[in-house]
């Protein structure tokens, strides 16, 4: 793998580069807008690649892990599963929809699932030791409702052994109303200089505990 993360997780290597997947089904959105905020602060040196999935829209994904026969990957597919690769911090910058990620961004993971399973491509071995991060908008404003997005990516994370800086919120419905809400613009100054520990599932957490 190109650049791995530092001891702590932290985003002052200069070995990183991030990939920005924004999954809002408009554009120009809250979670955009909050992404761009934190991503604002990362080091000039730090490469930053933003994609967004309404652009590279991907067909529903169709399980054929466990069929002989490999399946051709479109020309979207094969762009996101190189830039994923090429990324060592992985941001799902996906709006709150039904309490957890949207469709655009979901399918994206989704496909996840299909590239473990490409021989040859040890997606799972090479995600290893990346960094996952989320940034989410919601309409409501008690932040306890996102837990169930928050608790999706963590696992993700915990299941390739990735690790988890968490996630970043924000409070908004009409577009750009998230520019109101001073203390998610506060927490986007520092988000990514956070600490990233290695995502852990919470039976591993409560064994090592022991
Ligand atoms: C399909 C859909 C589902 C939504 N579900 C929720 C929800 O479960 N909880 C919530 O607080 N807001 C919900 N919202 C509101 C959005 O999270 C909010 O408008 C947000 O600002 C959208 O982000 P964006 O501008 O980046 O697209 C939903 C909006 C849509 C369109």
């Amino acid at each position: 793998m190109t650049g791995t993360t530092d001891k702590t997780g932290t985003s002052s290597g200069t070995d990183r580069s991030f990939l920005f997947v924004l999954g809002s089904s408009r554009p120009e959105g809250n979670t955009e807008i909050l992404a761009r905020t934190a991503a604002a602060q990362l080091p000039a040196g730090v490469p930053q690649r933003w994609v967004d999935l309404s652009r590279l829209p991907l067909p529903d994904f169709q399980d054929g892990r466990h069929e002989t026969e490999g399946w051709p990957a479109g020309e979207n597919e094969e762009e996101l599963r190189q830039a994923t690769l090429a990324a060592t911090d992985i941001v799902i910058a996906s709006p709150l929809y039904w309490y957890t990620l949207s469709a655009h961004t979901k399918r994206y993971l989704d496909y996840w699932s299909g590239w473990l399973a490409v021989p040859g491509l040890d997606f799972k071995e090479r995600m290893a030791g990346r960094t996952l991060w989320g940034v989410t908008v919601m309409a409501h404003s008690e932040e306890v409702v996102a837990g169930g997005l928050e608790i999706t990516l963590s696992h993700t994370a915990a299941y390739l052994r990735m690790r988890f800086g968490g996630l970043l919120l924000g409070n908004g419905s009409r577009p750009g109303q998230v520019r109101d809400d001073e203390r998610a613009l506060i927490r986007a100054k520092t988000f990514f200089s956070r600490e990233a520990p290695l995502a852990l599932f919470p039976y591993e957490e409560e064994a090592g505990a022991r």
